[in-house]
């Protein structure tokens, strides 16, 4: 039987990182590329001698050529420069749209059916370009950021109660920055919300750690952001999409309606499945939430029009 192929564009430290956790996992075999040549190839063939060791029959290559992505199932976005301490994910908007567009144009042209996920900053303006570059239907392209902003959201829960991470379960939607909108009411410790079991301030100190919890790891990494958990996060979704497991989700999906919401990706929960985005799920949410995801969708939609002035789209 043959195995399923994932691209990942960027052989930085989260797409090196997410080709060794998708080999690694026997989830599928890998093509890395990336524009600097030696690094992609050297990556594959350290990961390649570890295959023994590490007892998967996945297999790793490591190219600077488009042509070795061909027929991908999965093609994962990662290219473009990361954070320096002091800077937001929008000042990266004028490097990595150019990127972005580049990378999804040459990609779609070898692998024409596959569903891409996108993980360069800013995410949700990205995740736009890279969609508007493919000229493919909504439901194949989405953003990576909500199951990591969920992930973070998730382990500070589980530290502060001294309770298995197993047991705690997070909900964070909107954009992928300081305005995103993680939801208390959909946070639980094995189903119990958590507004029962942690008082209203250690709450808001959680969500505010969440928030930033990418600047905090930019200011201790110094040089770049962060990687093990991005690519984790994006497995899951990989995994979710090769194993077609209607896994529910939050991820940057275009939006129709939902939400009061229209012609913008943005973090929202998710049914992800092999065609993509199987669904948007439209939850419940408080006037005041609502109101927060409305201010983070209108900060995106202000950088996407920024970014659409900043790169032609052919
Ligand atoms: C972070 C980057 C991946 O949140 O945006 O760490």
């Amino acid at each position: 039987m043959s195995s399923p192929l994932v691209s990942i564009i960027g052989a930085g430290k989260v797409g090196s990182t997410l080709a060794q956790r998708i080999i690694e996992k026997n989830l599928a075999d890998v093509v890395l590329l990336d524009v600097i040549g030696g690094l992609p190839q050297g990556i594959a063939l350290d990961l390649s001698q570890a295959q023994g060791l590490e007892r998967h029959d996945r297999a790793i290559a490591g190219t600077n050529d488009y042509t070795d992505t061909a027929n991908s199932d999965l093609v994962v976005i990662t290219a473009g420069i990361p954070r320096k301490p002091g800077m937001s994910r929008d000042d990266l908007i004028a490097t990595n749209a150019k990127i972005v567009v580049e990378a999804a144009q040459k990609a779609i042209a070898y692998s024409p059916n596959a569903v891409f996920i996108v993980v360069t900053n800013p995410l949700d303006v990205m995740t736009y370009l890279v969609w508007q570059a493919l000229k493919i239907p909504a439901e194949r392209v989405m953003g990576m950021a909500g199951v990591l902003d969920s992930a973070r959201l998730q382990t500070f829960i589980a530290m502060e109660m001294k309770v298995a991470i197993a047991d705690v379960s997070a909900m964070v939607l909107g954009g992928h920055g300081d305005l995103m909108v993680p939801l208390p009411k959909y946070c639980t410790v094995r189903g119990i919300p958590i507004a029962e079991l942690l008082d209203g301030s250690t709450i808001e100190r959680l969500v505010e750690r969440t928030r930033h919890g990418g600047a905090e790891l930019v200011k201790l990494f110094k040089t770049g952001g962060a990687y093990y958990a991005p690519a984790s996060s994006v497995c899951q979704m990989v995994e979710a999409i090769l194993h077609d497991l209607s896994r529910l989700l939050p991820a940057a999906a275009y939006v129709q309606g939902e939400y009061g919401l229209d012609d913008l990706f943005i973090g929202v929960p998710c049914r992800l499945g092999s065609k993509g985005i199987e669904s948007v799920l439209e939850l419940p949410i408080s006037d005041s939430e609502r109101k927060a995801l409305h201010i983070s969708a209108a900060d995106v939609r202000e950088n996407v029009e920024k970014a659409l002035k900043m790169v032609e789209i052919n």
